[in-house]
């Protein structure tokens, strides 16, 4: 059924939790089963003056699937800079986990979406 990288990251989910001086902030919800997540981001510049992911922390209201994603996806992309996390696919997620059983797919684009959501977000108030 689920992969071992599953269950530890629904198990012992990393970045839990809310930035309070967050730069960003992602929310999305599934339609379908009702799940909701919300994405905080904290956002620098590195050396190349380029945007990047300083720090990345989740609140998902989920599934195991939803858990674990959310959770694999804050170790995807801190450190990614905005250009290259809006690029994070769910299918990449899935890979990082593990995979995931086919009923379950859908479940990881509720992390890509949080994370969409959260960069287009300050994008559009910087510009
Ligand atoms: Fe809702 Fe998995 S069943 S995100």
């Amino acid at each position: 059924m689920y992969s071992n990288k599953v269950m530890d990251l629904f198990k012992h989910p990393r970045n839990i939790g809310e930035i309070k001086d967050a730069d960003a902030i992602g929310k999305v919800g599934n339609p379908i089963c009702g799940d909701l997540m919300w994405v905080y981001l904290k956002i620098e510049k590195n050396k190349k003056g380029e945007e990047f992911i300083k720090d990345i922390k989740v609140k998902t209201f989920g599934c195991v699937a939803a858990i674990a994603t959310s959770s694999a996806l804050t170790e995807i992309a801190k450190g990614m800079t905005l250009d290259e996390a809006e690029k994070i696919s769910k299918q990449q997620v899935a890979d990082y986990v593990g995979g995931l059983p086919p009923p379950k797919l859908h479940c990881s684009v509720l992390a890509t979406d949080g994370l969409k959501n959260a960069i287009e977000g300050y994008k559009k108030k910087k510009h």
